[in-house]
């Protein structure tokens, strides 16, 4: 019977909503103008009905493969250096997904649930849908994004590996017009990306706004950034001791892609470690773009983020 009434419950949720299939997910439904996967949708609703944040909270929000994992890690390494030394710390046996789970895969009740303060917690959720709390308390949020071109290429090649079995493989084409088109798990990427810079310009002290590219090119400036918007700046005595550099060596992608951890484990129950290191290069996208694709996401990228203020330099071959 309760069963029952759970199942209603989700019917209720999804019945009117537009559905389509996504690069994974055999379902996603436009939720609150997003696309969201079905097996997220109920954790979701829980999620914005009950998730009480706190001030002290931290949340690692981006678009999915723009980066998540890398962020994820530096930012743990970061408020949690004066806990562990670098030689025996958590990130050498855990995966950055682990030790900062994403916010809808977790009940207050699962051990895995932070209890320590500062909470770290992930999300792919779109800002104007996360919990009340969270938008109204004094937590943290700092959020990764990556260009859109190397974004669907490390999606496309995720994706692939994590989809269903049952679900049916779709060629680079038809996922690229999906893309186009901002249907793909939790899309559109412009509407993600705007939701949250938008609100980094109303409240600079909530949200922190980065780009892959940026943390690539001059990591050490960016994990300095992290630190001071968290209210963890480093000491100029932890400056002179190389902690910066051993943080960055420890959440390095060559370092991460070859613990043991990463190689065989799973994080949140489902996702194997190692495909969430592939290539973590800048431009990987040429090697898979044809001229008119380069064209028509150039074009897409240009409409819908201009006059906002944030864009990406797209090297062209
Ligand atoms: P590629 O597919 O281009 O290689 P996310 O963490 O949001 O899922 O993003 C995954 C992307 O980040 C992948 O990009 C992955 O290789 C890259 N990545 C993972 N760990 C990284 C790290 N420690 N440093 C830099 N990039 C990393």
């Amino acid at each position: 019977m309760a069963e029952e009434i759970q199942v209603k419950k989700e019917d209720e949720l999804t019945l009117s909503l537009p559905r389509e299939r996504g690069l994974a997910s055999s379902n996603m439904y436009l939720f609150q103008e997003f696309w969201c996967p079905s097996i997220v949708m109920k954790d979701v609703n829980i999620f914005q009905k009950q998730f009480q944040a706190k001030d002290s909270d931290i949340i690692v929000a981006s678009f999915p493969k723009s980066g998540t994992t890398w962020l994820k890690a530096i930012a743990f390494a970061i408020v949690n250096r004066q806990c562990f030394s670098i030689d025996n710390h958590p990130l050498l046996t855990s995966n950055p997904h682990q030790l900062v789970p994403f916010i809808t895969f977790m009940h207050p009740a699962d051990s895995h649930f932070p209890t320590t303060e500062p909470r770290l917690f992930g999300t792919h959720i779109p800002f104007p849908s996360l919990s009340k709390s969270i938008i109204e308390s004094n937590c943290k949020i700092i959020y990764i994004c990556r260009n859109p071109f190397d974004t669907f290429i490390s999606a496309w090649n995720y994706f692939n590996k994590i989809k269903q079995h049952s679900l049916s493989v779709l060629t680079m084409e038809e996922a690229f017009e999906m893309y186009c088109n901002g249907i793909i798990e939790f899309g559109p990427w412009w509407s993600h990306m705007l939701g949250y810079w938008k609100e980094s310009i109303v409240r600079p002290n909530k949200i922190l706004i980065l780009k892959y590219e940026d943390l690539k090119e001059n990591v050490n400036l960016y994990v300095k950034r992290v630190a001071e918007f968290l209210d963890f700046p480093f000491t100029q005595e932890e400056e002179s001791n190389g902690v910066i550099e051993s943080i960055i060596r420890l959440c390095s992608f060559e370092k991460m892609k070859d613990l043991e951890v990463n190689k065989s484990g799973i994080s949140c129950k489902i996702f194997e470690n190692k495909h969430f290191f592939r290539k973590a290069e800048i431009g990987d996208w040429v090697n898979y773009f044809s001229p008119s694709m380069t064209e028509k996401l150039s074009k897409i990228m240009e409409e819908k983020l201009s006059g906002s203020g944030l864009s990406f330099e797209i090297m062209h071959p």
